[in-house]
């Protein structure tokens, strides 16, 4: 059990879009301990079994409760629409986990047409048909995958031409049947926020849930008396179980400053 690792928030994703959650975790606890783990060695996720997933929500959750964390964050939604039940069931940690924000955009929606961009694994999962069940009942939600995108935020190509061209391919059939509020289903996409914009266009209402997540997060560490005391700014401590340089990099960039990035070996 690591000392510095002892009493902090673990955060986990397949790899660096969930960095979009922990912005959120950091800006609303300044004090606290992160400790962020990049399952990039086992990524994407999305286009994986629901085996796989929880074969690596388990690993990752456990390895981070061995370390001696209050709490965890998951920050994959596609980890939590397939198998944030059963880490929930295998710990005594409390566990936050972000899915996707169709509930707020059924409320904002002008048009009573609300598209979805998320993983292929999200948008066929029995947890998203349930979102839509209970949200949608007077509302088109139109699920839209988008396979390859996770793939861009990895390599920091937020705004080339393949980038854009990919969007295009995603979200224009949304546009054309009528959307005008788009969910943030997979937490890589805010990386892509400016670009999605500019395809959607500027009166096109994007969801990102993080501060969500992050209010959530608050809400039952202090239910729990688990919140620190301490006034120094709390550290963050970045693993990988990928490619060491390649989440360095990624994570320098999408993060803004240049960070240490440990290699995190677990099966
Ligand atoms: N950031 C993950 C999510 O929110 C991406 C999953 C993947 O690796 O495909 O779903």
């Amino acid at each position: 059990m690591s000392r510095s690792l002892q009493g902090a928030i673990g955060v986990f994703d397949s790899g660096v879009g969930g960095l979009s959650v922990l912005r959120a975790i950091r800006a609303a606890f300044p004090n606290e301990h992160l400790v962020y783990v990049a399952d990039a060695g086992h990524a994407p996720y999305g286009d994986q079994s629901e085996a796989h997933i929880t074969q690596r929500t388990l690993a990752v959750g456990n390895w981070l409760a061995q370390q001696g964390v209050k709490g965890i964050t998951i920050a994959c939604n596609t980890a939590t629409v397939v198998a944030a039940k059963t880490l929930r069931e295998q710990t005594h940690l409390p566990v936050v986990a972000i899915e996707p924000a169709i509930k707020p955009a059924v409320a904002l929606t002008r048009s009573g047409v609300v598209g979805v961009l998320a993983t292929t694994q999200t948008i066929q999962s029995a947890a998203v048909a349930k979102l839509v069940a209970l949200y949608g009942a007077d509302k088109r939600i139109l699920l839209q995958a988008c396979p390859g995108l996770v793939e861009q935020v990895e390599r920091a190509d937020l705004h080339s031409l393949q980038t854009e061209a990919l969007l295009r391919q995603f979200i224009s059939p949304l546009l054309e049947q009528g959307a005008d509020t788009l969910v943030l289903g997979c937490t890589h996409y805010p990386f892509l926020r400016d670009s999605i914009q500019h395809v959607a266009g500027e009166g096109v209402v994007l969801i990102d849930p993080a501060e969500a997540v992050a209010r959530e997060l608050m809400r039952r560490l202090a239910d729990s008396d688990l919140l620190s005391s301490q006034t120094e700014p709390g550290t963050v401590t970045f693993f990988t179980t990928g490619d060491v340089v390649q989440t360095h990099n990624a994570v320098t960039h999408l993060w803004g400053s240049s960070v240490v990035v440990q290699a995190l070996p677990i099966s």
